[in-house]
């Protein structure tokens, strides 16, 4: 957190197209990120984690039955078997075949756009620390290409930002929250998170003004209707994460 409260430089801009291009393509294949830029976004979210030896990868889920062809705890598999799955059959025929990306290859995709992430870290349970640590590390690497377009790293695990923290501590982390837990400030602080990334019912103007005072930048999850968009506009929030890309104009 930025000292006396001062928000410190933040170059990201406020729309944030949801694992790629939201509900539109297979979420968090390299497809849904073409299909987020084509429709004008310039940054996404996705969701990291670990096969089990040791690759950084995309999905959401801890297992793979809901999108892909596999079954089981993805984090189990090697990143050999990962690879030769189906990520886009269970969306739609038009993406058959479109596989699991690496975060890295998702690095090369959005430093060739100039484009910017934020990287959820979704660590498997029980790799908090681990998936924390391998992320942080890959991304340091990945981006020190390109130093101006440094991702933002959040999670829901304090494990995970603490793994980031100890192995890239440069890199800016964000801490998400679904409800207000107890401590949920002292951890901010103790991570040295740059930005609280919140379920956007969360917010209203006594928690945004808490936040900034704080010093901590304010982005919302998941933002897919008008009137929800508008309340968190008038909020002043510095981001906006949605699966509406078709609905939202990043422009707006
Ligand atoms: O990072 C914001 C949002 O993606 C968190 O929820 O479940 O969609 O990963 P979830
Ligand atoms: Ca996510």
């Amino acid at each position: 957190m930025s000292a006396g409260g001062q928000p410190g430089h933040w170059p990201y801009p406020r729309w944030i197209a949801h694992r790629g291009a939201g509900k539109l393509a297979p979420e968090n294949t390299l497809a849904a990120f073409r299909l987020g830029a084509e429709r004008g976004y310039r940054m996404y979210e996705c969701d990291a984690k670990l096969s089990a030896d040791g690759v950084v990868f995309l999905l959401h889920d801890a297992t793979l039955d809901r999108t892909t062809n596999g079954s089981g705890v993805a984090g189990d598999q090697a990143w050999a078997t990962l690879s030769q799955l189906d990520a886009g059959g269970w969306h739609s025929h038009a993406f058959a075949g479109e596989a699991l990306p690496t975060l890295a290859a998702l690095a090369r995709h959005c430093q060739a756009h100039g484009h910017w992430l934020n990287i959820e870290i979704k660590p498997t349970p029980g790799t908090e620390l681990a998936t924390g640590r391998a992320v942080a590390q890959l991304a340091a690497h990945e981006w020190a290409r390109d130093p101006g377009r440094t991702p933002l790293l959040t999670s829901f695990q304090p494990d995970a930002l603490r793994g980031a923290m100890e192995t890239a501590p440069h890199l800016p982390r964000g801490l998400l929250l679904d409800t207000w837990w107890d401590g949920w400030m002292d951890v901010a602080r103790s991570l040295e998170c740059v930005a609280l990334v919140c379920n956007h019912a969360l917010w209203d103007a006594s928690t945004v003004a808490l936040a900034q005072e704080a010093g901590l930048r304010t982005l919302a999850y998941t933002v897919n209707d008008e009137w929800a968009a508008q309340r968190l506009l008038d909020l002043g929030l510095d981001g906006i994460i949605t699966d509406r890309i078709d609905l939202f104009p990043p422009s707006r």
